[in-house]
């Protein structure tokens, strides 16, 4: 795709820029700048001040990576980078890539304890992927200890390599388990749950971009209604939570109204809060255990 004897950076960048325009790729300058810049390892200004000459392997990386983007293998998958609430974490088709909605959730968690000068908790973070809720709790809630589970030994593969990357092997313990089976031994222990589970719909699902169906469909599909994983939160969550323990749990921007109903009949937990993202819609519910 990209002729390996174009040796100017701006014409590297144009050549870029006009592939992923055709590819009709969202964000394709930036994604231009990104990819130039992990292949050739070097700053963003460097594209415009033209003083860098990339080796003939840095241009066959660019040139690959640019080839898997146009089978649309999502950028975070090709460059194994994603950042989520200020850090870089290493991802791979294994786990889902974070999203900046997710952000609200640690976001929620970490002012929870500020407003009420919080520390030494037990929480659990459920279905942890690349492990990047886990890991940005921890940076901001030194003297907590976090049980990361996921039902995937792959993901659990993935988040280990980042939790090593940030030094936190001795604030995380990482189990592999389905949902809390994983957690038997710390059966009314648990202070706070923070769960993003999969909650795509069925009709969801034959919607979804082509870079988002390169990620594991168990991080995805959330059962017919997409509220199959909520469903067993309300049932099962409860016993492993301490007294008036709490959970914060991420919500598609649709499921606002069914889960509020699904947590004010329940008897295990009372209704908190639906917070919002960015985009203004519906993301986390917040409650707590009766
Ligand atoms: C939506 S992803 C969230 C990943 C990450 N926590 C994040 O927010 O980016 C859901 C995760 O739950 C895991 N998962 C799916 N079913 C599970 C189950 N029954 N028990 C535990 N984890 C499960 C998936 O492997 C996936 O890593």
């Amino acid at each position: 795709m990209l002729s390996l004897t174009q040796f100017s950076l701006k014409d590297i960048k144009n050549s870029v820029v006009e592939a992923l325009g055709r590819l009709k790729i969202e964000d394709y300058l930036q994604e231009a700048e990104i990819l130039i810049c992990e292949a050739f390892e070097i700053d963003r200004v460097k594209i415009y001040t033209g003083d860098y000459k990339p080796s003939e392997k840095q241009l066959k990386k660019l040139s690959t990576w640019l080839e898997k983007r146009s089978q649309h293998i999502p950028l975070g998958y090709v460059i194994n980078k994603a950042f989520f609430y200020g850090n870089e974490f290493y991802v791979d088709e294994n786990v889902l890539i974070p999203r900046s909605e997710t952000e609200v959730l640690v976001e929620s968690v970490v002012k929870l304890f500020k407003d009420n000068k919080l520390s030494n908790k037990l929480i659990a973070d459920v279905g942890t992927g690349c492990g990047n809720i886990a890991i940005s709790l921890t940076k901001h809630l030194t003297s907590c200890k976090i049980m990361a589970t996921d039902i995937c030994p792959q993901a659990i593969g993935v988040a280990k390599k980042n939790i090593e990357n940030f030094g936190l092997e001795a604030n995380i313990t990482l189990l592999k388990g389905d949902l809390f089976r994983a957690l038997e031994n710390y059966k009314g222990k648990i202070d706070i749950i923070v769960s993003n589970p999969p909650y795509i719909s069925e009709v969801e699902m034959d919607a979804l971009s082509k870079e988002v169906r390169c990620e594991p469909y168990k991080s995805l599909y959330g059962g017919k209604d997409g509220l199959n994983f909520y469903k067993r939160f309300f049932q099962e969550a409860a016993s492993y939570l301490s007294k008036d323990g709490l959970m914060f749990l991420e919500i598609g921007y649709n499921q606002g109204k069914s889960m509020r109903v699904m947590c004010e009949a329940s008897e295990n937990f009372s209704f908190l809060q639906i917070k919002k993202d960015y985009r203004k819609l519906d993301r986390i519910i917040c409650c707590r255990k009766n």
